[in-house]
């Protein structure tokens, strides 16, 4: 069935397309101030291919999409015959987005980094603790009317304090997380990354100094230079990476073989990062192994025999999933194309939070592929 598109600011000069109904209307100004005219397709489901190579029958100099399109060479050809400038995803990720292709059609690329930090941590930490606490687990205990009598051993996790957490891919999420388990829960922190994050290990020194100074015990920050060395002594392992050749499969059966029996693995970047299968396998055959996922290989598929487990916590990808980050994102988003419709430069800032103000700079936030474009 054909969704329908809701057409706003029709006699707007610039024309835009957003693939999926977004929160508040913020994102809306933003594009009608820069005198857009906006057409939104009004399906809470995601948009087929062939509805986004329809709308490419009309004019389109600009697109807000989402992670569950596909932006292939076939479609961004179509988009820059149809005057396309610029696509910006309502997401930090961007996998789902053929760079390549459309650098070399001169479509310049956008995300909206740094205003889904906190909230993708928090989920982190949910996770982590909904996992370490069979939160998921009891409460469907409660409700199933089993909750009986008190008892000292019903549904026994195991404490964060002091514990090794392992992160891959020290970003923006990755360190913020790293850090709340560091300073909410004194954990010991080993990382990798492409490379180290200087201003991490600066913030867990001056922690350090503060825990000698109220004589506690300090924490050990350590770099890994190899993914199996970090997987070996973490206690709970997080993945953060962007999705890519490189990364894809990099959780596989040899490296879930390398983990504590009793380790916990948690996942809120990409679901094609672990082999889904192989994670069935090894937590059917040490029940003691844990994981916590928000996102899945073959979303929303999953890897048969994955929701039997009960050594596993599920979410249906909700990592950035608050009111006001979802809001930012989009504003974000509708930054990035008003301002390039506009002929604004790319922004050189890292900080995204002042394009929530009302005198936001007259730029474009994040465009991956500025620097290749010569913006
Ligand atoms: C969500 O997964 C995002 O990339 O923003």
């Amino acid at each position: 069935m054909q969704n329908s598109w809701q057409v706003h600011n029709p006699e707007g000069s610039h024309h835009i397309i957003v693939t999926r109904p977004l929160l508040g209307d913020r994102w809306l100004k933003i594009l009608t101030n820069a005198h857009c005219r906006v057409d939104v397709c009004t399906s809470k489901e995601p948009v087929s291919t062939q509805e986004l190579f329809d709308a490419m029958n009309r004019r389109c100099e600009g697109a807000m999409g989402q992670l569950t399109e596909l932006w292939d060479k076939e479609l961004l050809t179509r988009f820059k015959a149809a005057g396309g400038m610029v696509y910006s995803n309502v997401a930090v990720g961007y996998n789902n987005v053929d760079v390549a292709a459309a650098t070399s059609l001169g479509i310049l690329v956008g995300n909206t980094p740094g205003v889904l930090t906190d909230a993708t941590a928090e989920l982190t930490l949910a996770l982590t603790l909904a996992v370490s606490r069979h939160i998921a687990e009891a409460d469907a205990y409660v409700r199933e009317g089993k909750f009986k009598s008190w008892q000292s051993t019903l549904f026994l996790g195991d404490n964060l304090r002091r514990k090794t957490i392992g992160i891959i891919g020290a970003g923006r999420i990755g360190s913020t997380f790293a850090r709340m388990m560091i300073e909410g829960h004194r954990m010991n922190l080993i990382y990798h990354n492409p490379h180290r994050n200087k201003q991490l290990e600066g913030v867990v020194g001056a922690f350090n100094d503060f825990l000698r100074k109220v004589g506690e015990v300090p924490v050990q920050c350590r770099y890994a230079n190899t993914i199996d060395e970090l997987l070996q002594e973490s206690d709970i392992v997080s993945l953060h990476p962007p999705l890519n050749e490189s990364t894809h499969h990099l959780i596989d059966s040899r490296r879930l073989n390398l983990m504590k029996r009793n380790a916990i693995l948690i996942n809120v970047s990409r679901g094609p990062v672990i082999d889904e299968r192989a994670l069935v396998e090894h937590c059917l055959k040490y029940p003691d192994f844990r994981a916590g996922l928000d996102v899945f290989e073959h979303e929303p598929k999953l890897a048969a025999g994955l929701k039997e487990l009960t050594n596993v916590v599920l979410l249906p990808h909700i990592g950035s999933a608050t009111h006001w980050t979802r809001e930012a994102m989009s504003t974000i988003a509708a930054c990035n194309v008003a301002a390039i419709v506009s002929g604004y430069p790319v922004w050189k800032g890292k900080d995204m939070l002042v394009f929530l103000n009302d005198d936001a700079p007259h730029a474009a936030p994040s465009i991956v592929n500025a620097a290749e474009l010569g913006f």
